[in-house]
């Protein structure tokens, strides 16, 4: 495939030799990935890392006195301190690993079972990813607890007067997606975690879709918890984090139980281990844990600077291209949003788009994309949904015009 000259400071072409993927051909046709928030691409540098832990130092972590062990643990927690520092947590123990960011939720979920109280509010955003929604359903059904939603507009942004509003009632928690996995929209997460810590609300950002694109702060943000998992951002899948501040670490229970989480195990009772291992039972995804930090070393030696600016290059592209499209309407056009766009062309069902393209070799995701109530709002039974990295280019966007112009021609 030919490439063209870019105005970012990424080097596209080269970027594009790291990752072995993307020389594949699909139906014949060279694969042109556009499901990156569903899952990004793993580069050659994050492949190795995987490869040397199972060919040279494959043990278990915390529990050996042999060098292997001793290997496998320095490494796992290198990559905790590295994520740590990556994000600006103020210790390593608040970085928590998961198997991913649904793992981190239902944490936090589980915890405030003990806390919350019957008839307390907690508000969660119109439009977040089931798994923001679901454990806080349960959490509700167990503790009696009220879910009220932060409602959105057309252009896919939060009612924020309606969310300052809703804060009357004092809630004790809120949470958001810092941006929606459906839409792109970039939520302004620092004037919601500002707002609700004037009420004494609790705030837990998703950042799964954020991490790849935007570098956060957590001190600075100031944020209660902040979740993600390592797939999104050129790692491994089955692997994230749970950051929280130290002090709620402290006061959440574990949630599950066995070994690594204890300090003394006797018939009578357990104690539990100091932080991070008391959210840490059982064997982790070691290897998982350590190519997490090889990604983030990949994704700053990039640049998040570059990342945004030429992602951003692409959305704009791609959306000018698209909207020329008869009948093609973008849901959530907000002009605050990241390398995610969601459509329909009318007449035409998202998923016989998705395929027909898929023939020629472009993988775009369609659905309802773990997001049923944004499609509801936009009353629709789901979309099709491209999604950037800075690993695509605007010659795939050309492709991808081609290719859905064919498709209409098809199926009208
Ligand atoms: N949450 C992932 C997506 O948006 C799977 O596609």
């Amino acid at each position: 495939m030919k490439s063209i000259e870019f105005k970012s400071s990424i080097n596209v072409r080269k970027v594009r030799e790291d990752f072995p993927i993307l020389s594949r051909k699909i139906n014949n046709h060279p694969l042109i990935y556009f499901d990156n928030a569903a899952t990004s691409q793993t580069p050659q540098q994050v492949i190795d890392v995987i490869s040397d832990y199972y060919s040279l130092y494959n043990a278990n972590i915390h529990r050996g006195v042999h060098k292997l062990s001793q290997e496998a643990t320095d490494k796992y927690e290198a990559s905790r301190k590295k994520i740590q520092n990556h994000f600006n947590a103020k210790h390593p123990h608040e970085v928590i690993f998961t198997s991913g960011a649904t793992h981190s939720i239902n944490i936090v979920a589980h915890g405030f079972t003990e806390i919350l109280k019957k008839g307390e509010i907690i508000l969660v955003s119109a439009m977040e990813h089931h798994s923001n929604i679901v454990p806080w359903q349960m959490l509700c059904e167990k503790t009696g607890a009220v879910l009220k939603v932060i409602p959105m507009n057309n252009e896919g942004e939060l009612n924020m007067a309606k969310f300052e509003t809703l804060l009357k009632l004092n809630p004790k928690l809120v949470f958001v997606n810092h941006i929606s996995n459906a839409l792109g929209t970039i939520n302004p997460i620092e004037k919601i975690i500002e707002k609700s810590h004037e009420v004494g609300a609790a705030v837990l950002i998703d950042g799964a879709q954020a991490c790849p694109h935007i570098k956060s702060d957590f001190q600075k943000l100031d944020v209660d918890f902040y979740v993600t998992s390592a797939h999104k951002m050129c790692g491994p899948t089955g692997v994230g984090i749970l950051y929280a501040k130290e002090k709620w670490l402290n006061k959440l229970p574990p949630f599950q139980g066995g070994g690594e989480m204890i300090s003394e195990v006797t018939f009578d009772k357990t104690s539990y281990a100091e932080l991070p291992h008391k959210f840490e039972a059982g064997t982790p995804n070691i290897c998982g844990g350590i190519a997490f930090g090889a990604a983030i070393d990949y994704l700053n030696e990039i640049g998040f600077d570059n990342i945004t600016s030429y992602e951003n290059e692409l959305l704009q592209y791609a959306t000018e291209k698209l909207l020329k499209i008869d009948g093609l309407r973008i849901y959530g056009p907000s002009k605050n949003k990241t390398s995610v766009i969601s459509f329909n062309i009318d007449g035409i069902h998202a998923y016989d788009l998705g395929s027909i393209i898929d023939k020629l070799g472009i993988a775009i995701r369609t659905g309802q994309h773990c997001a049923q109530p944004i499609m509801d709002f936009y009353g629709v039974s789901g979309t099709a949904r491209v999604s950037f990295s800075f690993y695509n280019t605007k010659e795939e966007i050309d492709h991808l015009i081609v290719a859905i112009n064919k498709a209409v021609l098809m199926l009208k």
